[in-house]
């Protein structure tokens, strides 16, 4: 019997937010740049963000780095988060830097709230967060802004894009709602 539910979000409509997406984000970096001159550097958090930003940063012909960071917040079978775990080495020469941050989707706010503030400590040039899917405010448990949000989805337990139920699906093409009965 198929996990899926139904799907939420078709390969073209995630492919045109996503051009659409890098094409902004571009403009606004090279901007920056051109006010403060300094490294851009790209942090996806592993592994929800692989496919979003594979393909995103194709969307971005700019001189940028890129550099992961991974954090683990639904461990198994769970569709609750259980909190965010650092479950990597966070990168500590981001001083002065323009530094953005990538994730599959916003939920409680944990993930990117710890992140963030790790981040930020280090006085970066400039801290932005793109997430390809945000669900509504009601659900955030940590107040976090995302500068860059391609879709805003209901309160449902999503995968495929790199979104993963127990370690699957990440490789689904389109954004599909997990059947929970
Ligand atoms: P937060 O810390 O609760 O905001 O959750 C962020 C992380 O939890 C994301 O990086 C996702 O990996 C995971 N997550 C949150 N909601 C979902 C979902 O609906 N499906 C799959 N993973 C999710
Ligand atoms: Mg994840």
């Amino acid at each position: 019997m198929s996990s899926i539910s139904h799907i939420l979000l078709s390969r073209d409509q995630i492919s045109a937010r996503v051009h659409a997406m890098g094409a902004a984000l571009a403009g606004d970096l090279q901007r920056e740049s051109a006010a403060r001159d300094a490294e851009i550097v790209i942090i996806p958090i592993l592994t929800g963000a692989l496919v979003f930003t594979a393909d995103l940063i194709r969307q971005m012909p700019l001189k940028l780095r890129l550099r992961v960071v991974a954090v683990s917040s639904y461990p198994g079978t769970s569709i609750q988060s259980k909190g965010a775990i650092l479950a990597s080495e966070i990168p500590t020469d981001l001083a002065g830097k323009h530094v953005v941050l990538i994730d599959d989707i916003l939920d409680s706010g944990q993930t990117l709230g710890l992140v963030r503030e790790m981040i930020e400590r280090q006085h970066p040039a400039s801290t932005r967060v793109c997430v390809l899917l945000r669900k509504p405010d009601s659900v955030r448990k940590r107040p976090v802004t995302a500068e860059y949000v391609g879709f805003d989805i209901p309160d449902e337990f999503v995968i495929g894009y790199g979104l993963d139920y127990d370690g699957y699906y990440r490789n689904l093409p389109e954004v599909a709602v997990l059947r929970t009965s």
